[in-house]
């Protein structure tokens, strides 16, 4: 099925990641992030106990996926991505409010992650979904030495100690010019 004539909120499957998922995955790794994975980082990820891996399934075609690590009061993303064809059709929405309902099953309170302060698609697709930058952490990255921003979702209503537009940064200055 062609991206371009799927309704506008997919009617699509999230399950467990499992082995024979991972060329499709690592397909959409690689079309995703210069600074790609390999098949062994993320294997070696999910061989930890507190691993998760997902995937979103159309019509058996893997369209998209998220690792997330379990932490006692957080979850934590460290790689998420959509195929590019399926992206801005509510995939990403689907699965961080996959992650979200976990939150209050599972007695945690907030999902944390990083994101490229370069990533400007991904930090406009966090805010929308509630995600604040918390703090900036410099050069985090060591492939570029580029900041990352530490963007966290918090599922009660807990002070903002450092609100997303306190931090200036692309999404400041993108906002700014609209
Ligand atoms: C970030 C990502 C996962 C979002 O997935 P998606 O399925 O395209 O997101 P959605 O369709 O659910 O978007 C929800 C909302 O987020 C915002 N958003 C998402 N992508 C956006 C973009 N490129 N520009 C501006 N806003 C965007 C919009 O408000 C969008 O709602 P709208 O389409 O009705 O305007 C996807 O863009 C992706 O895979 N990017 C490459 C990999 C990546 O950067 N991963 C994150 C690493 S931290």
């Amino acid at each position: 099925m062609r991206a371009d004539n799927i309704s506008e909120h997919l009617d699509v499957q999230i399950r467990w990641l499992i082995r024979r998922d991972m060329p499709q995955v690592l397909d959409i790794e690689q079309t995703s992030f210069e600074q790609s994975w390999t098949e062994e980082d993320f294997l070696c990820s999910l061989r930890q106990r507190h691993c998760i891996g997902m995937v979103v399934e159309l019509n058996e075609e893997i369209i998209g996926f998220m690792i997330y690590e379990l932490h006692k009061v957080s979850l934590r993303v460290l790689n998420f991505a959509v195929a590019e064809p399926y992206r801005r059709h509510g995939i990403g929405i689907q699965m961080i409010q996959k992650l979200i309902d976990k939150l209050s099953q599972q007695r945690r309170s907030e999902i944390d992650l990083t994101v490229r302060e370069t990533n400007l698609s991904a930090q406009l697709f966090y805010q929308s979904q509630g995600f604040k930058a918390v703090n900036v952490l410099r050069g985090h990255y060591p492939d570029t030495d580029e900041d990352a921003y530490l963007l966290r979702y918090q599922l009660l209503d807990v002070p903002d100690w450092l609100p997303f537009e306190g931090v200036r940064n692309r999404l400041t200055a993108y906002k700014d010019a609209a």
